[in-house]
């Protein structure tokens, strides 16, 4: 059940060239939320109308953490916001992922894809990821981030080979794949790069869940702006999403 709420700003630091860390206290949050679903953040401004949404990358310890790229006007805003201050948030929205304690996942993802991830490493134990971003900078965090839960392993690949295996994530998958016995791979990262994985679990007979990313208005099923198109029809990836099964969306 989501709730308005404003939440105090605990620290917002740069972690690489273009990407911030965003904790906030919101102890409300750990109860009520599951991984996957995101929150709508208000950006602190008059300028600002339109909430910004974002994955929920973490909720323990009372602490909700997000993390986000300068994009915009928005998001440089955000970025100068000082710990102490508030924000008024919006959460938990939409569908998460389908989890199942008992089961060993797989997550494949790219960039900032990486957050709705951390938060299901964070609630099942052993689960496995392939961390995938451009160069080291994009990577170095996550590591970081995956490295402090209980994962049970991980494989990192950049784009121009500056850290880990060389290439995207889709050219090292199917080798990770043979290296344990996976119930189902959950992924969120570029629309193209969801798409190649799918394609590989499918390869697999591996059951995928795909987290989408898209401009959100209103982030409540009301205006329309982040619909897609599934094989059961147009759906909104604010309200029906963002996560879905590969098979629906692709
Ligand atoms: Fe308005 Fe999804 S953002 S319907």
């Amino acid at each position: 059940m989501k709730k308005i709420f404003d939440a105090e700003i605990i620290s917002n630091k740069k972690i690489s060239p273009e990407i911030f860390k965003l904790e906030l206290n919101a102890p409300e949050l750990e109860k009520i939320s599951s991984p996957g679903q995101f929150v709508q953040v208000k950006i602190p401004s008059e300028e600002f109308t339109l909430r910004r949404p974002f994955g929920i990358a973490s909720v323990s310890g009372g602490k909700l953490k997000i993390f986000y790229r300068l994009v915009g006007r928005g998001t440089k805003f955000l970025s100068q916001v000082k710990p102490g201050e508030i924000l008024n948030l919006v959460a938990p929205l939409g569908n998460g992922f389908n989890l199942d304690a008992e089961k060993k996942y797989l997550l494949v993802g790219g960039g900032m894809g990486l957050a709705p991830l951390l938060s299901v490493a964070e609630k099942i134990p052993g689960t496995k990821v392939l961390i995938g971003g451009k160069n080291k900078s994009e990577v170095d965090f996550w590591i970081e981030e995956f490295g402090e839960k209980n994962i049970g392993g991980y494989l990192v690949t950049t784009d121009d080979g500056s850290f880990g295996e060389k290439g995207f994530v889709t050219e090292h998958l199917e080798k990770y794949l043979s290296s344990d016995n996976f119930s189902a791979v959950l992924t969120c990262g570029p629309e193209i790069m969801m798409r190649g994985v799918a394609k590989i679990a499918r390869k697999n007979n591996l059951p995928c869940e795909v987290s989408f990313e898209r401009r959100m208005a209103c982030g409540l099923g009301a205006c329309l702006s982040c619909s897609i198109d599934t094989a059961n029809g147009r759906k909104k990836v604010c309200k029906d999403g963002p996560v879905f099964n590969a098979d629906e969306v692709f």
